[in-house]
């Protein structure tokens, strides 16, 4: 494996090694002709997968062109039209007299959307079944650098699974306690994100003979946790007006356990109002309701401006916070709040270590979470910009209704002429993969909504509503 250091080191005279690299960057190529278009846009997209697979990695040296051409049998003028392209779009930088690196293009690094979403494989042109952003990226990769430097003394420890880093759950506790509710480190579990702590909690706290409470819609993926318990769920009706039975539902389905989203609900993008908030806390004391809020949206405020939002708190209330949606879904850092008797509990269970996060990705969540301003900042920018956008292309189609969600990442179409998988089938005939209603809903219902995130760029927004929308053929 050459590490870019060793390939800068070869670049800079060791000549055998700099022919190996060549080599090396030609057989990572794979069977690049097969791509059709021209040989010089064949080779430059090649070039492109390969560095996106990390086959290539970002900061190599190119090899030189009369090398590449001898390697990869081709002549001198196509390598030179392939790296032209490359170079025009940002894939590689030449600095005067010390050759080309491979770099990846700003128009990458600095959009909120992933790259996967809009270059999926096969019939798929554009996969919007995810609502996920990309990384924070030169952000994340100085914290990222940092938290390497800084992991020394964690690498003289054991490195076994334990509570989290004394400064995380120091920082979070922190957050809250500014957020208006008083919280101590030991009230704080460090979790692999917002589903780890919600398995973990529902193994440890679910009673099968009684029902858990669950909103309808709701997230999928907490879906399929709570599915798995074995206990029987009831569902809370949630549309964009709100929550209106939850302290009725609370009171009377048995339930032991209720998992609530209140700050920017996925799939709606609704917030719950603050008297809500209230009669959820009293109502789980009440009636012995252990509620689990699922905060891992609560950043994503696209109101302007943003204003403070009210944790649901009380006796029975569970916070359960994440990494994934303000920062990034690979950075696998979630937490519980809960009371210090509690975490001790969890502590012991034996899912727990399975459910851990590594300690250097809680140096990074540590690093990130310090200094959130900017991130929120800006993907909250990019996000409205991107929501704004949808909102014009869905306007005036009398195809569907909706209400235009104050935060989070997705819309959420009432459909008037057709059902949501007949409409997300015939979608995906056109290449635009969505997610249809039901798999939303506790019991398959729901059949009349579809799920449009805006985690796409207005470009890919347009063509994708555009293949929703244009009339079959
Ligand atoms: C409400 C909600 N909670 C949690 C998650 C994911 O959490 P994590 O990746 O931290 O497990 C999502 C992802 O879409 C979500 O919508």
């Amino acid at each position: 494996m050459h590490d870019v250091q060793t390939m800068e080191v070869a670049a800079r005279g060791r000549g055998p090694v700099v022919q190996n690299w060549t080599m090396t960057f030609a057989s990572r190529l794979g069977e690049w002709r097969s791509a059709g278009g021209s040989l010089a846009q064949s080779l430059a997209r090649a070039v492109q997968n390969a560095v996106l697979d990390g086959q290539i990695p970002v900061g190599s040296p190119m090899p030189s062109e009369r090398a590449l051409a001898r390697d990869m049998d081709v002549s001198r003028g196509t390598v030179v039209a392939g790296l032209a392209l490359l170079r025009d779009a940002g894939w590689i930088e030449t600095r005067h007299g010390s050759g080309s690196v491979v770099r990846l293009p700003p128009q990458l690094t600095t959009r909120t959307t992933p790259w996967s979403l809009d270059h999926a494989a096969g019939d798929i042109e554009f996969d919007l079944t995810q609502a996920v952003t990309a990384a924070p990226y030169q952000t994340y990769l100085a914290a990222a650098r940092r938290a390497v430097d800084r992991s020394a003394t964690l690498l003289v420890d054991a490195g076994t699974a334990t509570a989290g880093l004394p400064q995380l759950r120091g920082l979070l506790a922190e957050r809250y306690t500014q957020q208006g509710l008083a919280t101590t480190p030991s009230q704080i579990l460090i979790t692999s994100g917002a589903m780890s702590a919600l398995t973990l909690l529902v193994d440890h706290l679910c009673d099968r003979r009684r029902p858990i409470l669950v909103e309808s819609p709701t997230y999928p993926g907490a879906l399929a946790v709570l599915r798995r318990s074995g206990a029987p769920l009831v569902s809370l009706p949630v549309d964009a007006e709100g929550w209106r039975r939850v302290a009725n539902l609370i009171r009377s389905s048995r339930a032991n356990l209720a998992y609530l989203t209140p700050d920017f609900h996925n799939p709606t993008g609704a917030l719950m109002p603050g008297d809500v908030r209230r009669q959820v806390g009293a109502h789980g004391d009440r009636h012995d309701v252990t509620v689990v809020v699922d905060e891992t949206m609560r950043d994503l405020d696209l109101r302007t401006p943003p204003a403070a939002i009210p944790h649901v708190a009380g006796p029975r209330v569970i916070t359960i916070g994440s990494t994934s949606k303000v920062i990034w879904s690979g950075l696998r850092v979630g937490w519980i709040r809960a009371s210090s008797a509690l975490i001790r509990e969890l502590l012991l269970n034996p899912l727990h270590a399975r459910l851990s996060s590594p300690p250097l990705e809680q140096l990074i969540a540590h690093d990130l979470l310090g200094d959130l301003d900017e991130i929120v900042c800006e993907r909250r920018t990019q996000l409205r910009t991107q929501r704004d956008h949808l909102v014009n292309l869905l306007d005036g189609n009398d195809a569907w209704s909706y209400t235009v969600p104050l935060g989070g990442l997705t819309m959420w179409l009432q459909l008037h002429n057709t059902t949501g998988i007949a409409l997300a089938a015939q979608a995906r005939r056109r290449g635009l993969a969505l997610t249809p209603g039901p798999q939303f809903s506790v019991d398959r219902t729901l059949t009349n909504y579809l799920r449009v995130p805006f985690t796409a760029t207005p470009e890919v927004l347009t063509r994708a509503i555009g293949l929703l929308t244009s009339p079959p053929t």
